[in-house]
């Protein structure tokens, strides 16, 4: 044996007893970071380039003893990260952690698999069936919609849009775009207050970004039908073919409700796809004082809801429904000889539908949450959400000082500041101070967003965490950082 070859033990994996014990150790640190998680700093103070400067600039060369490496993971990349965990985090859309999610999460990445065909892993495949047939009956979408999972609610958008393109009978998948100076101009439509993954759909499908009109909408964010409807037929007297029509529930500023009823009677009469991009809002089809805010759609080519967003799933989950999966089949379905032995022609083959070929087993966590908390325990927790955001709203319309800038649908809060002195300018600046010193504090984590040019405080509320004391005391730390914002 040469000096080169390395050492037996260094082949194979880590030595299973110390496999087992770290594990164990593993299990007490997620424990114990779930526990406490409420007592640490959400986000941290270091400049950008704190962390890569932490660190070695190349890999070990040699092996490292895991007890080192999770050292460092105290020491050096837990203390920089924002803890979207947080019960204050009331940023974004929070992707909330839950017990059960975490357990699905942890055996996924053991099991390892890839849900690419059925062969491939048969239960894999048949638990994603399984799981995104229950969501259907929970979200009451009709037996005609078929799901599939992606990552991301911009990534399942990004199919939906692909399947439309392909619906218009153009022959892109074949012969794709460029050079075709036979082709109209492809004409998608949403909100101005739709979410910027249209964009990024258009622009990965070549359709091209100023292709994307953006519709006005009514005083409380949505979409105005007779508005679509006129962009729809400006654009068809100009000889440019209507690919789309994206309709959101639950936007992401102010989470408003785009008609989705009457946009379908649009997109009927003119024969164009309607997708629904329901990421956030499609959690409320579980409540029945909820299922207004998605009404009509079911009559959608396509709807993605983000199990992620607010349905205690932990990042990623997202799920497509379309009652047109032909169509994805017909822009993606594509076997090559080396996988044609595993592709059985009886069997559901989720590689089918989309770019990706490895896929992961999201279905395992998903099922472990819906199982674990219940379609009830869903129900509940989602249902606490709104009563915590409805009564932040109460507290905010009852102080002088502060106003709603939008009406509170779901978990949401928007406001600013109230104060008859203050130019507009002003009263942005102060609302943008406030959320930088509320975050300053480590405390809470707000986020901002702008309401037709004026800046709002957004507060969202989706963490299992999170209780009534946690939405006071972030209203108090407001109050107090805008007493020296102004
Ligand atoms: C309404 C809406 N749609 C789509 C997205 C994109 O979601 P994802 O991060 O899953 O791509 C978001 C993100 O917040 C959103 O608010």
């Amino acid at each position: 044996m040469s000096n080169d070859e390395p050492a037996p033990q260094s082949l194979g994996d880590l030595d299973p007893a110390e496999f087992r014990q770290r594990l164990h150790e593993a299990a007490d640190w997620i424990a114990d970071y779930r526990e406490q998680i409420g007592a640490r700093r959400i986000s941290p103070q270091e400049p950008p380039g704190a962390i890569i400067a932490a660190l070695p600039s190349s890999a070990p060369s040699a092996p490292e003893p895991l007890v080192a490496i999770l050292e460092d993971l105290d020491r050096i990349i837990v203390p920089g990260l924002v803890h979207w965990g947080h019960p204050a985090f009331f940023g974004y859309f929070g992707s909330t952690t839950t017990a059960p999610g975490i357990l699905g999460e942890m055996i996924a990445a053991a099991l390892n698999v890839s849900a690419m065909t059925w062969r491939t892993s048969p239960a894999a495949t048949e638990l994603e069936t399984v799981v995104l047939e229950w969501l259907r009956k929970m979200l009451h979408l009709s037996d005609e919609h078929r799901g599939v999972v992606y990552d991301t609610a911009s990534v399942a958008t990004l199919h939906a849009l692909a399947a439309a393109r392909e619906a218009l009978g153009l022959d892109i998948r074949r012969s794709g775009l460029a050079g075709r100076t036979e082709l109209p101009r492809l004409k998608v439509y949403a909100s101005d207050q739709a979410h910027s993954s249209i964009e990024k759909a258009v622009i990965t499908l070549g359709i091209g970004e100023e292709n994307v009109t953006r519709v006005p909408t009514d005083d409380e964010f949505r979409i105005i039908p007779a508005a679509l409807e006129a962009e729809i037929l400006k654009d068809m007297a100009d000889g440019h073919r209507p690919c789309a029509v994206v309709a959101t529930v639950g936007t992401t500023s102010t989470t408003s409700v785009d008609p989705v009823e009457a946009i379908a009677a649009v997109c009927r009469k003119h024969n164009i796809w309607l997708h629904v991009d329901a990421a956030y809002g499609g959690a409320m089809a579980l409540l029945p004082e909820g299922r207004w805010a998605m009404a009509g759609t079911d009559l959608a080519d396509s709807i993605v809801v983000n199990p992620h967003k607010w349905l205690f799933v932990p990042l990623d989950f997202s799920v497509l429904y379309t009652r047109r999966r032909e169509m994805l089949r017909a822009v993606f379905a594509l076997t090559p000889e080396y996988l044609r032995g595993d592709a059985s022609a009886n069997a559901e083959n989720y590689m089918d539908y989309g770019i990706q070929l490895g896929r992961r087993f999201r279905a395992l966590k998903a099922w472990m949450v819906f199982r674990a908390f219940g379609e009830e325990g869903l129900r509940l927790r989602i249902r606490e959400h709104i009563r915590l955001a409805r009564l932040l709203a109460s507290w905010i319309a009852a102080d002088p000082g502060f106003e709603l800038v939008a009406p509170v649908t779901m978990a949401v809060v928007c406001f600013s500041v109230r104060n008859q002195q203050m130019s507009l300018p002003q009263v942005n600046h102060t609302v943008e101070v406030i959320v930088q010193s509320v975050n300053a504090t480590g405390e809470a984590y707000l986020t901002h967003t702008d309401i037709r040019g004026r800046t709002a405080i957004r507060l969202a509320i989706g963490n299992v965490l999170t209780t009534e004391a946690h939405v006071a005391a972030c209203w108090a730390l407001v109050r107090a950082v805008s007493a020296s914002a102004a």
